[in-house]
């Protein structure tokens, strides 16, 4: 079976095709960069509308199929911002209609972990997700990726871009901060804020933004940005490895570009005698094969899904959906 997934949560337009397998036949992706401020939904939503149709077609070429080919469709139907995904599930229904195959709209964080496992081999893993939009520690319990730990206000790609826009380092503000923080060792106090197994970021944003608005070098600023958020995702990601005994530890997302933020994480991961894995780049951010993937492991183990169900849902949460076939993966 061959499955096509589009992706559009948030501003990367993603097409990828997968088989039942587990071969990845096509990856095609296209983000959205503005030059200046943030992402506007309508925007995300009109570069989807402008990029799936020549991706799709891209994807196809990549994989040498034809449309007819295709055995199924798959995308995500959140979490994520509204206009955004309304396009892409729309793109998605007219596709599937077309080709009369079935549809299957899958949750957007949960296939960050399918590829992960795909990709990188790992069975059961503890995933830290980190990217522009989620920061989540999910782990496989009880029939679904329970959520351990969470951010319970801005992800911590929003905070390090957020920061970076207002001190005028221009977006996605993550790389540059990394930059400027390997020139620094000079640790600035800012608020470290883990509350039972969730984290905040607003609070130390607005700090790291007066710090430096008060003079202090930038380069600091970013060294102690990164060094106290980072500290604080580790935290939490040990206390739930902890706890879960799981043996293996999964970062996900855009944020895990981040060497200083892997190096932190696979230091915690060896002292427990875990296993860290982290999958390409190309498959760490948003792409279409993660929801592809998702979708075929989803169709397979169906028993009351219905095809027809394929409405968004903007704060689709991890733990709303049921993942029988970790059911034998899980140790
Ligand atoms: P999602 O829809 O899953 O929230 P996203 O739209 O944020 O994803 P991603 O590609 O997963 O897209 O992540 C982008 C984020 O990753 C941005 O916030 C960006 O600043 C951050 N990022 C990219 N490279 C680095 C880096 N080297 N260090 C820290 N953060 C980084
Ligand atoms: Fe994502």
């Amino acid at each position: 079976m061959i499955c096509i997934g589009l992706e559009g949560t948030a501003e990367k337009t993603g097409v990828g095709i997968v088989d039942s397998e587990g071969n990845i036949l096509a990856l095609q992706g296209r983000a959205l960069l503005p030059d200046k401020g943030g992402i506007h939904p309508r925007e995300a939503a009109e570069h989807h509308a402008e990029n799936l149709v020549p991706l799709i077609k891209k994807s196809l070429e990549e994989a040498n199929l034809k449309p007819e080919d295709l055995d199924m469709v798959a995308f995500a139907r959140g979490p994520g911002l509204g206009p955004a995904l309304r396009t892409v599930a729309t793109a998605a229904r007219s596709l599937a209609l077309s080709l009369d195959v079935p549809i299957v709209g899958v949750n957007h964080c949960i296939g960050h972990i399918e590829i992960g496992r795909l990709t990188t081999g790992c069975q059961d893993p503890l995933t830290l997700y980190v990217s522009g939009g989620n920061t989540q520690v999910t782990a496989f319990d009880s029939g679904r990726y329970q959520i351990f730990g969470e951010t319970l206000d801005i992800a911590i790609g929003n905070c390090l871009d957020q920061f970076a826009r207002t001190v005028g380092l221009g977006h996605p503000g993550g790389p540059r901060v990394e930059e400027l923080a390997l020139a620094s060792d000079n640790y600035l106090k800012l608020p470290y804020t883990v509350k039972g197994m969730d984290l905040s970021f607003s609070g130390l944003l607005t700090a790291a933004i007066r710090k430096y608005e008060s003079g202090a070098a930038l380069e600091d600023v970013c060294y102690s940005l990164q060094e106290t958020t980072f500290a604080m995702l580790v935290e939490v990601t040990e206390r739930a490895l902890a706890h879960s005994k799981k043996s293996e530890v999964l970062l996900v997302g855009g944020v895990a570009a981040n060497q200083r933020l892997r190096e932190m994480l696979e230091v915690m991961t060896q002292e427990h005698y875990a296993d860290f894995f982290m999958p390409e780049m190309k498959y760490c951010g948003d792409n279409g094969a993660m929801n592809a993937w998702l979708g075929l492991l989803m169709y397979r183990h169906a028993k009351n899904l219905n095809m027809a169900d394929t409405h968004v849902i903007q704060r689709y949460r991890t733990d709303q959906v049921d993942v029988p076939w970790m059911e034998k993966s899980a140790r």
